[in-house]
């Protein structure tokens, strides 16, 4: 690359930061909507909408208001079934997705600054819109095999485009109230362009921009976008610009802008139409995929979750046997206990490992799957190795939504503890703890048994996790997997944890609200360790007392499980405990009260913003956080600190208050040591009481800062099968937090994938004398020609100083997509209509019949389902094959005659929406009824209807979803 070039390039990095679109994700004049509102308020209003129609099916009322106040709370709520089972509800699940779901629309503008298409600049319309349909396959193929994390990715960035359509093109001037519907739809043709020599923009008067689109463009209702460049001036002759300071195009005739980005903007007086249709698009969008992949899928991947899914990494070799059995006999427990009641694991993940291999992950829903799998797994061979078991963890992290906890079952070292640094980083990157249980540590006199080295490896990825390192005989296993039945309830929450290594003795203390049921305190260290818990009332009970007046203490190898007595007692309680040995402590409780944060960092430009920031906050410098606060619409501003219990040290974030249960939190500086989140609050939402409920939560995943900096993009989170993505990557030093522009030095790189997909990557990358401080490389990553559509495949980028153990990383996230040859949705055809309706019966005690013929043309990939949209009835389906030899799906309707229609949606094998519609009219004609004059009658023989004193009419269309 030659020196221009990298100026060039430095100079595009340097500019990301500008948004040449709705502001990604905060409206900095306080007023204007930004892509982050845009796509959580649609994501909102589709998810009660689909809640809605499913409670109507169940004959369930569902009392919410669906507009655009809508909280994810409150959706939450609606959603639930409410059981038996009386379970705590929690959103942390939703608020998560549906901040991936912005954060990675918001990407859009960091990884594809320049890219006219994914803008709907520069009159890209076709481009656009085919990264829009191509984008919604992909997640459609996503959710058919399950996989949610990528899916929600790639749909946070098709948002992206779909919404700057609204902004950057003049449909909003043209006068359009509705989406564009053909942006959704690859079978439809964009129509009306203005051509390539059309003129479309005249010069604005001032800075007034009002008048600017020609008049010729407006009559004939003519589609163009504005231009946009940020080094050159060229534009197409008469051809309207996006306009802003930024865009050089602007400043040449046609003179201003179109866009319609801010209230700021050259059309700003429009940005409230143009940011209401982006929403309404965006929901049909939604529409679109959950008529495609089905309302519970769809759910899913909204991430409308309230329970946790259960997961299991297992040491399969041969001194396992004892181990596999308990994990089958508490997954058992746990799956026959909570079966049909919102409690039930959403999904069940199984990992087995030995040496040499690992895996295949097993990942479902279906508990009786999951049963199968995990009785089939038999202890054997192995015996004197080290297995692969954080090969077989980084399966289970990468394909377990964030925030679970993973349970890995061993009782010898790894033989791959080289991905120690990719284990902490997939950690840290998906907030998921990781509990090990470790049997016979140290007591056995096998060879394959752990030695205090290799038991520490398993401490220290807990520990980084907040999870637990549970050592304990194998005689005792069952008493210690009682952490998994207490993990696999509904809202758990951390309210402390604090981990003493070295150990020495400390008081710890800590606040219990009014909300939090089910309090379990959780202790690890030797058996010297003693304690004394205190409550917020002065009672006492020290550790001999196996059941006090406080709690039951339960003993398992090195954990103490304290189960507390009753949860009334809320106030500040306090621990003290003697150990000079390292240890653990964590108090967890169930409560619908907890938060969510992710760090972000600002990207500097005319409207700066913040993007997510990937891998560790910067050493020395500072650091801010988007924090969501689940559970109460009512908590007051909260206090969000950086705490770390090596000073001990913690550090206060300033707020700012983004509405809703959002703040963005600015710390000035960051602890050096390990460090959690913290939240304190008080919550005013319980009308019982009289004051505000003080409470707190802290935040599992430890946090550490590096002086490596590491950004990668990729300009799709989409790879093709046989194809590869080039991955540009950039190191730096950076001192107190900014690039030290004179550093030099050689930095080690590592790609990992865990679909062991074939991946290049510099082993080490160096920074030159003259190089700015920065080193770049690339890492690829190429998709086998046998990846099927939907795969997902999680690549990890390490950067480390040898000599200093400092390490920085990138997560990212990619899918398999196919290229789609199949875009025409299926077509119904009509066979019958009959029926026994009649006026002068009662319409329960009749019926009527619709049978259609759904093929999928041709080219298509044939019917995978079809079910009823609309409409109460019977349907049955079968396949018969036709005079041609294609396959016909006979769909069959029945119905009694009080609904007199049927919608019935026909979705094709890569997503392909079509809809059939079938009704029975009353003739206007009037003469006695019997049933003898009932007649069957096809759209075909329409004509029979002269004849008859009741009228069948019937519909059958294969209409767009959305009109
Ligand atoms: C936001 O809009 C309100 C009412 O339209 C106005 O009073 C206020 O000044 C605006 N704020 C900003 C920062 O533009
Ligand atoms: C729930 O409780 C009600 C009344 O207590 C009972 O009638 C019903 O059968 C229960 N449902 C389930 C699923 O246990
Ligand atoms: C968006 O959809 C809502 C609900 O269907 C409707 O009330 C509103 O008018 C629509 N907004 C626009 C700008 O079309
Ligand atoms: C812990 O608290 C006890 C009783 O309040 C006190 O005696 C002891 O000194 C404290 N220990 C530490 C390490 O602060």
């Amino acid at each position: 690359m030659s020196s221009k070039c990298l100026l060039l390039v430095s100079v595009v990095l340097a500019l990301t930061g500008l948004t040449q679109s709705f502001q990604p994700l905060f409206a900095s004049d306080g007023n204007s909507t930004s892509h982050r509102e845009i796509t959580q308020r649609a994501v909102l209003r589709k998810t009660a909408e689909v809640c809605r129609d499913i409670a109507g099916a169940e004959g369930r009322d569902f009392s919410l208001t669906i507009d655009d106040s809508l909280t994810a709370d409150r959706v939450q709520e609606a959603c639930s079934v409410s059981d038996n089972s009386t379970s705590l509800l929690s959103s942390v699940l939703f608020h998560t997705s549906i901040a991936n779901m912005y954060f990675s629309n918001a990407n859009v503008d960091l990884a594809s600054a320049l890219s006219d298409e994914h803008h709907f600049d520069g009159e890209m319309f076709q481009k656009g819109r085919d990264l829009i349909t191509k984008g919604v396959s992909a997640v459609k193929a996503s959710v058919k095999l399950e996989n949610f994390i990528a899916g929600r990715w790639t749909l946070g960035r098709v948002c992206h485009t779909l919404q700057d359509f609204y902004s950057h093109s003049n449909w909003v001037e043209l006068g359009n109230i509705a989406p564009y519907n053909a942006l959704i739809k690859p079978d439809k043709t964009i129509k009306n362009l203005a051509g390539p020599n059309i003129s479309t923009c005249r010069n604005c008067t001032g800075d007034n921009c009002d008048d600017n689109l020609l008049p010729d463009v407006l009559q004939q209702g003519l589609l163009t976008s504005g231009y946009f460049n940020l080094i050159s001036s060229e534009k197409p002759d008469g051809k309207c610009s996006h306009g802003g300071s930024f865009d050089q195009t602007s400043k040449r005739d046609p003179v201003g802008g179109i866009n319609k980005d801010k209230i700021g903007s050259s059309h700003g007086s429009l940005h409230h139409e143009a940011a209401d249709l982006a929403e309404n698009a965006t929901v049909e969008l939604l529409g679109d995929i959950r008529t495609a992949v089905g309302d519970q899928n769809f759910l899913r991947l909204m991430g409308l979750s309230q329970s946790s899914v259960l997961c299991f990494v297992i040491d399969t070799t041969g001194s396992m046997s004892d181990d596999i059995a308990e994990a089958k006999r508490v997954s058992f427990k746990i799956i026959d206990s909570k079966r049909g009641t919102q409690q039930e694991p959403s999904a069940y993940i199984l990992v087995p490992f030995n040496d040499p291999g690992f895996g295949p992950l097993l990942m479902t829903t279906d508990a009786d799957k999951f049963k199968e799998s995990i009785s089939q797994l038999t202890a054997s061979g192995g015996g004197d190795i080290p297995e692969l078991c954080l090969s077989g963890l980084q399966l289970a992290l990468t394909a377990a939504p964030p925030l679970s906890e993973i349970f890995v079952f061993t009782d010898a070292p790894a033989k791959d503890a080289a991905l120690k640094s990719t284990i902490t980083a997939l950690i840290e990157s998906t907030k998921s703890e990781v509990t090990f249980m470790l049997t016979d540590v140290l007591t056995s006199r096998r060879k394959r048994a752990l030695n205090q080295a290799d038991a520490q490896l398993y401490r220290d990825l807990a520990r980084a996790s907040g999870g637990q390192a549970i050592e304990v005989s194998k005689s005792d296993l069952a008493l210690a997997t009682s952490v998994i039945e207490d993990s696999s309830s509904s809202a758990v929450v951390t309210v402390f944890q604090v981990v003493m290594n070295p150990g020495k003795p400390d008081n710890f203390t800590f606040v219990f609200d009014s909300s939090l049921r089910n309090v379990t305190v959780y202790i690890t260290g030797t058996s010297s360790l003693s304690f004394n818990l205190t409550s917020a009332t002065g009672v006492s009970q020290s550790s001999s007392e196996s059941s006090g007046p406080l709690a039951s203490l339960s003993l398992a190898g090195n954990l103490r499980r304290l189960t507390l007595n009753n949860d009334n007692e809320t106030g500040m309680w306090e621990i003290s405990v003697d150990s000079n040995d390292t240890y653990s402590v964590k108090v967890t409780g169930q409560s619908s009260i907890n938060f969510i944060y992710n760090l972000v960092e600002a990207h500097e430009g005319l409207h700066a913003d913040f993007f997510l920031k990937e891998g560790r906050p910067l050493s020395g410098g500072n650091a801010t956080l988007l924090v969501t606060v689940a559970g109460s619409d009512s908590v007051n501003i909260p206090e969000i600190t950086l705490y770390d219990n090596s000073g001990p040290a913690e550090v206060n974030g300033t707020l700012q208050s983004l509405g809703g249960s959002n703040f963005l939190v600015t710390f000035n500086e960051i602890p050096a040591g390990d460090f959690v989140v913290r939240l304190r609050g008080e919550d005013s939402s319980s009308s019982l009481r009289s004051t505000p409920s003080r409470f707190q939560r802290q935040a599992s995943t430890q946090m550490k800062t590096s002086s490596i900096s590491l950004t990668a993009q990729a300009n799709s989170t989409n790879i093709e099968p046989g194809s590869t993505v080039v991955i540009p990557f950039t190191v730096t030093t950076t001192t107190s937090g900014v690039i030290n522009e004179t550093a030099t030095g050689t930095f080690r790189v590592r790609a990992t994938n865990d679909r062991s997909f074939d991946s290049t990557s510099p082993s080490s990358v160096t920074i030159e004398t003259d190089g700015g401080g920065r080193a770049n490389g690339t890492v690829t990553l190429t998709a086998p020609d046998t990846a099927a559509s939907g795969t997902d495949v999680t690549l990890t980028i390490e950067a480390d100083d040898a000599a200093t153990t400092d390490i920085n990383y990138v997560v990212l996230r990619f899918s398999v997509a196919a290229e789609v040859t199949d875009v025409n949705g299926p077509v119904c055809q009509e066979v019958s209509t009959s029926t026994n309706c009649s006026s002068s019966s009662l319409c329960y005690s009749s019926q009527w019949q619709f049978v259609a013929n759904v093929t999928d043309g041709v080219n298509g990939t044939g019917i995978e389902r079809v079910t009823i949209r609309e409409g109460n009835g019977t349907l049955n389906t079968t396949t018969v094959v036709g005079s041609g030899g294609e396959n016909i799906t006979v769909a069959s309707y029945q119905a009694s005659c009080c609904a007199d229609k049927v919608e019935l949606s026909v979705v094709d094998k890569v997503g392909n929406v079509g809809i059939c519609v079938g009704q029975v009219r009353q003739s206007t004609t009037v003469a006695p009824v019997t049933a003898a004059n009932v007649t069957t009658y096809t759209t075909s023989t329409g004509g029979h209807t002269l004849s008859s004193t009741l009228c069948v009419w019937i519909t059958v269309v294969a209409l767009p979803l959305w009109k």
